[in-house]
């Protein structure tokens, strides 16, 4: 990595041989001062990736793309859509390597069941790090992990290289997460989420901030919160977790 990415111009890119975390080196910069606006945080391996509700990312060899692309944020942003515009940017992006990709609430993009990336997104400072992992040329998983992880590789995509993905990745988010500032290019993202979301209208079991919950998802209200129907017809809305699909009987 590379002189491909010298074609992305702006925003400022960082490469790191080896790095703990792409969204921690952030936090490093920042505070070093060295990010005064968007930019892009990348590296070949990384060795402590961070996911989400406090899991851990697998970077098994380097064959994962490891990114966080660094939002400066204004003054009046919709914060609360971020999550669903940037998951719809990384479908965009990894939808031109591979079909039949879906998104599971709130941004885990998956394709036959099985987990392609994932998504953490924080808020530092006057920014948004937007942290995403792509499994890119992975032939195979550890254990743990191996009946629930793909990657573009085991897909049959083209083989593309961790850079190709990188570059669609910058432009498809970076571009879709202008959306949280307009209303009606949001309303057009969460028709457009809707229609690739693997969630919506299923029984699932979704594990909240309050504790855990099974129901029917009857939809997603204006900023991409789950509207849950319970087993007792009561509804309520539930903004972070994450959401088991298996069939609840
Ligand atoms: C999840 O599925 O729980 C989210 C995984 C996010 C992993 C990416 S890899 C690049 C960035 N750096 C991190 O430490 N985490 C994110």
């Amino acid at each position: 990595m590379t002189n491909d990415l010298a074609q992305l111009g702006r925003p400022v890119v960082f490469f790191f041989n080896e790095t703990d975390s792409t969204n921690t080196a952030a936090k490093r910069l920042i505070l070093e001062g060295k990010i005064s606006e968007d930019a892009v945080i990348t590296c070949a391996r990384q060795t402590n990736g961070r996911g989400r509700r406090g899991r851990s990312w697998l970077d098994d060899g380097g064959n994962s793309l490891c990114v966080t692309l660094v939002k400066k944020l204004g003054i009046a942003e919709h914060l609360e859509r971020l999550p669903l515009a940037v998951a719809l940017g990384v479908y965009d992006a990894l939808s031109s390597f591979s079909t039949n990709l879906g998104i599971k609430w709130p941004n885990d993009i998956l394709c036959g069941g099985k987990k392609l990336s994932g998504i953490l997104v924080e808020l530092f400072d006057s920014y948004a790090l937007i942290g995403v992992g792509v499994n890119v040329l992975n032939v195979d998983f550890p254990d743990e992990i191996k009946s629930i992880a793909t990657s573009l590789r085991i897909l049959g995509a083209n083989a593309p290289s961790k850079d190709d993905v990188l570059i669609k990745l910058v432009e498809c988010v970076f571009s879709s997460v202008k959306a949280i500032s307009s209303d009606e290019a949001f309303s057009a993202a969460l028709v457009r989420y809707k229609a690739v979301s693997l969630t919506i209208h299923k029984h699932v079991c979704v594990f909240g901030a309050a504790g855990t919950a099974t129901g029917f998802v009857k939809d997603f209200d204006d900023v991409g919160r789950i509207i849950l129907v319970d087993d007792n017809g009561y509804e309520s809305i539930i903004d972070v977790g994450d959401v088991s699909l298996r069939e609840v009987e």
